[in-house]
């Protein structure tokens, strides 16, 4: 009798999680499936408005896709996207463009006009590489990292951002929460074996150059852009001289910049998965627990563009900050010792992933171009694009779908 009660409880309590399952497949299934039909029409407004001065889709403004440059930071997201499609439903179209777009950007590796090559580089030659095994793509990822070596400023002990730009930022060097995500470059490149490889000779750089770039990068973003209470400014400035702090900007927010916040949240668990070193653990939970009870988020969990922005509940949100908060959280939930706290990480990345699975954020195909995420504030000080998709959101959005898709395939 009582081995005939714990069976049927044993088949009920499977069968709830087998049902539970099956709606969490279908959910972010479905979601890459719609992701996936909206990009089909994107990228045939991709090849009807291609130009080879400005070829990769950024947004849409006015009724049209926008493109960017090969120097533009956001010029890896759209076919990191396609890497992304493909790696989740195995088509072949997916990757056949996907290389096309990677091969045309590869060449802008050697430039160092500011220090994005992370953003520009992990989603093209970084996917590419991840999901073909070719090193031809590992040799476009190096000779990035390479170039971004030469941002290194020693005594200010950091990465400067940009350089002298038409006379601007030529006196200081300027440091922004942004770079946490380019660092994973360095760090993948220090783990990358120097040995050379076909067509490339050994390098006398050894691993280890790169690895401390980026985690002293890491500690000088702890220094100057973290507050106590673990928001996050977006930017300061150093004496190119000494080193020395000079002063504090808000840049793309008001003091409280959402996306800004999202690249720590994201930038110290990938600084802790590759280093282990608790620092960075300390500094991921910190800013995590910051974004997650924050007092002006709203329901549905998208942010607004800057967390103090003035008007709230009048401003605008942006879902890109979304997408990059949810695959910091996700991060971080894995590698997080607390079990308690993992779990309020994770079930904040599900509901951010939910919310933008939604029709209030997720555009019909044609509605906006073929992008997919609607919502999003590139920078609202500056007046640039304000409550439109940007490709940078799609990208981490996927992301963060084929994450959860891949952990239960
Ligand atoms: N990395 C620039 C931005 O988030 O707008």
């Amino acid at each position: 009798m009582m081995k005939k009660h714990v069976f049927v409880l044993l088949s009920a309590a499977m069968s709830v999680a087998v049902v539970f399952a099956e709606e969490y497949f279908a959910w972010v299934d479905s979601a890459i499936a719609r992701f996936g039909t909206n990009y089909t029409v994107l990228a045939e407004n991709a090849k009807l408005g291609y130009t080879k001065e400005a070829p990769y889709p950024k947004t849409f403004r006015n009724g049209k896709v926008v493109f960017c440059k090969d120097w533009d930071w956001c010029s890896g997201f759209f076919q990191g996207c396609l890497w992304y499609l493909h790696e989740a439903t195995g088509e072949a179209k997916w990757r056949e463009l996907a290389e096309k777009y990677t091969e045309e950007q590869a060449h802008i590796r050697t430039s160092n006009l500011h220090h994005d090559l992370g953003f520009m580089f992990l989603p093209s030659a970084g996917n590419a590489y991840r999901i073909t095994g070719d090193r031809k793509y590992a040799g476009y990822l190096y000779d990035a990292a390479r170039t971004l070596c030469t941002r290194w400023r020693p005594r200010c002990q950091a990465i400067q951002v940009w350089g002298n730009w038409n006379g601007k930022w030529a006196d200081s060097c300027s440091i922004i929460v942004d770079c946490m995500l380019n660092l994973e470059l360095l760090e993948w490149a220090g783990k990358f074996p120097c040995e050379g490889w076909e067509g490339q000779p050994r390098d006398w750089l050894d691993g280890g150059v790169f690895r401390d770039m980026a985690e002293v990068h890491a500690d000088t973003t702890i220094k100057y852009l973290l507050r106590p209470d673990g928001s996050s400014y977006h930017f300061a400035l150093l004496d190119f001289k000494t080193g020395e702090f000079i002063k504090h900007l808000n840049g793309q927010g008001v003091g409280h910049w959402s996306r800004g916040q999202g690249w720590v949240v994201y930038g110290f668990p990938m600084m802790y998965s590759f280093t282990r070193e608790q620092r960075f653990l300390d500094a991921a939970i910190k800013v995590a627990d910051y974004a997650l009870n924050e007092k002006n988020i709203p329901e549905d969990r998208i942010p607004y563009w800057d967390y103090e922005a003035p008007n709230i509940p009048n401003e605008e949100r942006d879902s890109s900050a979304a997408a990059v908060l949810g695959c910091g959280f996700l991060k971080l939930s894995k590698i997080c010792p607390d079990k308690e706290k993992a779990a309020r990480y994770r079930a904040e990345a599900l509901k951010i992933a939910k919310s933008l699975s939604s029709d209030a954020y997720f555009a019909k195909p044609t509605e906006i171009g073929g992008f997919v995420l609607k919502h999003a504030v590139a920078s609202k000080p500056d007046g640039t694009d304000i409550d439109v998709p940007l490709n940078y959101g799609d990208y981490y959005y996927l992301e963060l779908l084929v994450k959860l898709h891949v952990e239960n395939n």
